[in-house]
């Protein structure tokens, strides 16, 4: 995709300049690894199924076979895709910026690319922990049961994702909220900008003083909060951007 040349030069400067960057970032910065994103009316995850019917505590509830193997399907997905590049530059750009990066992302491809101290707003796929749990839960010896079950209480164990209708993670919202509070420039990757309070924290990094950038092939709602919006891939754009002496490995 042709990137334009004024804007890209602009955002170079604006990040070359900047003091404190808060990142966040969507399923997009993860559509060039092969992830799906949400909301693609073709191909996106909720395309295929209705998220009340999968991502509540009800649905999990109600039908706990059925939303654990398909957080499984999502599990074996994401571990047989790789990091891209979009991923790496925001890696190679905490060397050289204090960088807060503050993911909606459940997939865990920032940390394989080499990203420490990622926020995760809505939890990690990796990370299950237990529903209504006995406090000493553990799991019982794989008979094929799925989800596991605890050996003690019988509680069953759950995907460690924030699902509609949870409270995100109290540290990780009050970090990122803090970030948005003090950085000089907020760089918006790859999201639609529709579920909050995610989406609130370019308004607020906006209301505090910094400077916006939107990274999105599309149109967002979070475009018109920017000071500049780059239509492109991120996984193209991204390592444009990187400071002179980081581009490289
Ligand atoms: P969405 O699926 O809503 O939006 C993905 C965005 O990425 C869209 O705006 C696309 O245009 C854009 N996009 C696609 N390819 C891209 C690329 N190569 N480079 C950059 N951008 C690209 O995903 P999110 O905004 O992450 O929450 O969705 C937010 C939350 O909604 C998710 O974390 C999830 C869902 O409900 C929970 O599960 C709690």
């Amino acid at each position: 995709m042709l990137i334009d040349a004024a804007l890209l030069a602009d955002a170079r400067q604006r990040i070359e300049a900047a003091r404190h960057i808060l990142v966040l970032t969507g399923a997009g910065i993860s559509a060039e690894s092969g992830v799906p994103t949400f909301r693609d009316a073709l191909t996106g995850l909720w395309a295929r199924f209705d998220p009340e019917e999968l991502a509540t505590e009800e649905a999990f509830r109600r039908q706990p076979q059925l939303v654990w193997d398909w957080y499984e399907h999502r599990r074996e997905l994401v571990a047989a895709v790789q990091p891209n590049p979009g991923h790496v530059a925001v890696a190679r750009l905490a060397a050289l910026r204090q960088v807060t990066l503050v993911t909606q992302n459940v997939d865990g491809l920032h940390q394989r690319a080499g990203s420490s101290d990622v926020i995760e707003l809505h939890g990690n796929l990796f990370a299950n922990k237990w529903l209504d749990g006995c406090g000493r839960c553990e799991a019982a010896p794989d008979d094929g049961g799925r989800p596991p079950r605890c050996v003690h209480c019988g509680a069953l164990m759950r995907p460690g994702v924030v699902w509609f209708g949870e409270e995100l993670p109290r540290v990780a919202r009050y970090r990122a909220e803090h970030a948005a509070e003090q950085c000089d420039l907020c760089l918006v990757v790859g999201t639609s900008g529709m579920v909050y309070p995610a989406a609130a924290l370019p308004g607020v990094a906006r209301d505090n003083g910094a400077g916006v950038i939107v990274i999105n092939p599309q149109p967002s709602a979070l475009d018109a909060t920017a000071d500049l919006v780059l239509q492109a891939p991120a996984g193209q754009c991204l390592p444009m951007l990187l400071p002179v002496g980081a581009a490289s490995a």
